[in-house]
């Protein structure tokens, strides 16, 4: 199997997307390799991050679209024109339109920091994510990686992982912990399994396919 080329969407810090840098380096990211790294504005961390990796980056700014549709197919162009293999949102905060989605089936991984269902859709986003489970009361919230569908944050679900919440949080020590215990985990993990090939999409589920051969991720 071809080692998958892997583009990175970003817009902000760019903590999953170092996530995702460091697993490669550690030889996490079995098969596949970051070969780009887009960010929906100009100046944000993310890229200085790419850069210092030494991972070719630009910026595609949803400022200089009309629409995030008109944005959506600009980004599709380029992925195709970039021979990109799988798209990962880490962080990417424009919402895609069908025409990335079918350009890309099965094939764009978004993280998301709560447990879909929950905390999840139109305008739940980042910190907004942590302030509606502090309202809300939960004793447990998490993230969640999942395919990337023609509904907002509604696709097939590849990987969970819950959080405990405590009395003293704050939406910012939340989502610290949420970063730390889940999304940092199981993101470069769905990469992996995903250039592995054992990502199995049925209907609303996805199978994990055992490895071929042995590789880190049966050690672990
Ligand atoms: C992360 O918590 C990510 O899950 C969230 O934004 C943060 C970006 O941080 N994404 C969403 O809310 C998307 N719906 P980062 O730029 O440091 O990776």
């Amino acid at each position: 199997m071809s080692v998958k080329r892997i583009a990175v969407l970003v817009s902000g810090g760019g903590t999953n997307l170092q996530a995702l840098i460091d697993a490669q380096e550690r030889g996490d990211i079995i098969n596949g390799r970051i070969t780009a790294v887009i960010a929906s504005k100009p100046g944000v961390f993310a890229l200085e991050r790419a850069a210092k990796a030494g991972i070719p980056n630009c910026v595609v700014a949803r400022k200089d679209f009309d629409s995030n549709r008109a944005m959506s197919a600009a980004l599709a162009d380029k992925l195709k024109s970039l021979n990109i293999d799988l798209v990962v949102l880490a962080g990417f905060m424009v919402i895609l339109t069908d025409e990335m989605v079918r350009a890309y089936p099965n094939a764009i991984l978004n993280v998301h920091p709560a447990l879909i269902p929950s905390f999840c859709g139109e305008g739940c986003y980042g910190l907004h994510v942590h302030e509606k489970a502090l309202e809300y009361g939960v004793k447990v919230s998490g993230a969640t990686v999942h395919f990337v569908s023609e509904e907002c944050d509604a696709g097939p679900i590849v990987l969970q992982r819950a959080v405990e919440v405590r009395e003293n949080d704050t939406p910012e020590t939340l989502q610290r912990r949420i970063m730390e215990q889940a999304e940092w985990v199981i993101l470069p993990r769905a990469v992996s399994l995903f250039c592995q090939g054992r990502l199995k999409v049925e209907g609303r589920a996805v199978r994990i396919l055992k490895p071929l051969n042995l590789s880190k991720e049966c050690l672990q």
